[in-house]
């Protein structure tokens, strides 16, 4: 323990970036009696448990520390100056813009706490079968946006974009703010929490289907199950065209999130596309995104021709069963996810005739 907060500076955990390894120790602050404690000896690495434990040491009105003595070897091996660190700043000037997203995502985070405590397992566990029940994604939606403008306003561009974009698309129920609000949900529950992964996985949600402005219009009305030939390779080019253009404008977003689009139409077994990717070759998030995507566009006849109801294609998703385009490799952890997730009794027992036949 040590009491002396002199010896101390405070910094914010989006200042590590994508750095997991530090040459310097980082303290955790308590405020209630004052006093800083080791928490991670240099050049061990910042584990996921950890990462976690940080994050919840911080809503609960804690802090993180460096030594002062430390203050250079922090600076330097985060390629920081002083100013970029608010405890160091010598200016203490923030720009009017910079201030008023502060105090935005302070109201969001308040306001986040002040509905209901660990909303994210509520909100899978309970609203997400009504959802697919009653065909309306409004509050999932509502949820997610709330959630994501509470992420950090400087963590990175990755994590800045995907709140701009949340906070600015994320309220009509419509298909893509389905797709990103159930793949932000969905992620969660599979134990991803941290704001870098969630942060591309949003972009990517957002942005993946890019591409499909630069693919003849003919191609993308027919469902996608029944396109051969040159229709087929025109159409297995827009992740390929997403990434083309979206680099075209050098739009300043992770390396991970490029992966995520490329890969959304990759399955496990090999059969996806553009690359023929199988199992661990293909990031999880872009199997989220993937499997997400999937079921809507089923669900919304963009597979088939034809409209099916959410709860038949999440029973066929849960039992595999091969129907007419219905894809289901997406991975045991999803797989998984899926069916604890979504109560699939519940689901059952409101099926229409047309789920139980399938
Ligand atoms: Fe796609």
């Amino acid at each position: 323990m040590n009491v002396k907060p002199d010896n101390f500076f405070h910094i914010e955990m989006d200042l590590f970036q994508d750095r997991r390894i530090f040459p310097f120790q980082l303290y955790i602050f308590n405020p209630s009696t004052m006093e800083y404690t080791l928490f991670l000896h240099g050049n061990q690495p910042l584990i996921k448990d950890k990462w976690q434990l940080l994050n919840f040491v911080i809503e609960r009105g804690g802090g993180i520390a460096v030594r002062k003595d430390q203050q250079k070897t922090f600076l330097s091996s985060l390629k920081l100056k002083e100013d970029d660190v608010p405890s160091l700043s010598h200016t203490k000037h923030i720009s009017p813009e910079i201030e008023a997203l502060l105090k935005e995502q302070k109201l969001a985070k308040e306001k986040l706490k002040n509905t209901v405590q660990g909303k994210s397992k509520f909100l899978l566990n309970e609203e997400l079968p009504k959802s697919i029940l009653q065909d309306n994604f409004s509050n999932l939606i509502i949820a997610a946006r709330n959630e994501i403008a509470a992420f950090p306003c400087s963590f990175s561009p990755t994590v800045s974009l995907a709140r701009y974009l949340a906070l600015n698309l994320l309220e009509e129920d419509n298909f893509y703010n389905r797709v990103v609000a159930l793949s932000y949900h969905l992620a969660i529950g599979m134990g991803i929490v941290d704001h870098a992964s969630l942060g591309s996985l949003i972009c990517a949600s957002f942005l993946y289907h890019l591409g499909n402005t630069q693919v003849d219009f003919g191609v993308l009305k027919k469902p996608s199950a029944e396109l051969f030939d040159d229709d087929r390779k025109k159409f297995r080019q827009h992740p390929g065209l997403t990434q083309h253009l979206l680099k075209k404008i050098n739009l300043d977003i992770d390396v991970r999130c490029y992966q995520i689009m490329l890969d959304h139409h990759e399955r496990t077994d090999g059969s996806g596309f553009p690359n023929f990717k199988r199992h661990g070759q293909i990031d999880p998030l872009a199997l989220v995104l993937g499997a997400v995507s999937h079921i809507f566009e089923y669900h919304y006849g963009l597979v088939t021709g034809k409209k099916t109801p959410l709860q038949a294609i999440f029973i066929n998703l849960q039992n595999k069963t091969s129907i007419q385009g219905l894809e289901t490799e997406f991975g045991g952890h999803i797989h998984q996810s899926l069916v604890h997730l979504l109560k699939m009794e519940l689901l059952k027992s409101n099926a229409p005739d047309q789920a139980k036949v399938a």
